[in-house]
């Protein structure tokens, strides 16, 4: 996720590729990184870190107290820190740290298309142009939304963290009943993307909900209204929101067992 951040940057025209340091623990993946020629490469810490204004944390969550061993000494109170790392809190990385500015924030996986959705907030000692600064870097990798408190990252780690693994389920599902029905991989797999993004850029061009969408493809004892009286009578709705709720759930509970973890 980290490297998504950093091609995405990378290809916007905020930054030419020496205002961009990218570090990693592995020398491996520094090694093929290194070949790439759109940002700079570091394999040794000290030399990029103290130098930084924004500084990103993509490590995951289980290794950040490790991470800030690494980073601490080397960091100072005028730099940004934006972490993407999930139930991370705020708190805990200013006092990992032991400094001021921090955002966090819930990217989702179709980052790597450009076509992702983050959801980020900030601590009181990040001032505005900063915010804006960090949202222009968030949004090279697609949409960002300012959220109030970190309850709402949680809260959207169960819409739109998570929610590509729904959109794939739904996906799995169709696709499963299309070879069912007797098409080939490939026409199942032609019918089912194509309804998806069809779908989407509907919703996207116009001011309907998916509420009136819906109404408008079923029409009264049609296909469609079989298939929705289907889903209600299965409750897949109610359903759906649970899931969304267990992901928001799990998100909290991997927050509090970090913070308790670190205060023990
Ligand atoms: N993937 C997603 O869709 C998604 C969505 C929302 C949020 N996130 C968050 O994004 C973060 C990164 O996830 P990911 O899937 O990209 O993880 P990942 O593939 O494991 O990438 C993390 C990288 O950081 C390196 N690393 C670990 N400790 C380090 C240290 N102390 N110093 C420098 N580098 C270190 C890891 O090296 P090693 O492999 O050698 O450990 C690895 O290359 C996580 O906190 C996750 O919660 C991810």
């Amino acid at each position: 996720m980290g490297l998504t951040y950093a091609q995405g940057m990378a290809k916007s025209s905020l930054l030419n590729r020496h205002n961009l340091m990218i570090y990693d623990k592995s020398p491996e993946l520094i090694l093929s990184l290194s070949k790439i020629n759109h940002f700079d490469v570091y394999d040794d810490i000290e030399e990029c870190l103290p130098k930084a204004d924004v500084v990103f944390l993509a490590v995951k969550p289980y290794h950040c107290e490790e991470l800030f061993e690494d980073i601490k000494s080397l960091m100072n109170n005028d730099q940004i820190v934006v972490s993407i790392m999930a139930g991370v809190t705020i708190k805990t990385i200013q006092e990992g740290l032991d400094l001021e500015k921090v955002v966090r924030a819930m990217p989702n996986l179709p980052a790597q298309v450009g076509k992702g959705v983050t959801s980020y907030t900030a601590s009181s000692g990040v001032s505005r142009i900063e915010i804006l600064m960090v949202r222009n870097l968030l949004d090279t990798t697609g949409e960002s939304i300012k959220v109030e408190n970190e309850n709402f990252i949680d809260a959207s780690t169960g819409i739109s963290g998570s929610g590509p693994a729904y959109v794939f389920y739904f996906m799995q599902s169709m696709l499963e009943a299309a070879l069912k029905m007797g098409f080939s991989k490939n026409d199942s797999k032609i019918l089912v993307s194509q309804t998806f993004e069809g779908a989407v850029e509907l919703f996207n061009q116009s001011d309907l909900s998916p509420e009136t969408w819906m109404e408008r493809v079923a029409s009264k004892g049609g296909t469609t209204r079989a298939a929705l009286d289907s889903m209600e009578d299965n409750n897949v709705k109610e359903l759906i929101k649970d899931a969304a709720y267990a992901a928001f759930d799990r998100a909290v509970e991997l927050g509090k067992e970090k913070k308790t973890k670190l205060t023990t």
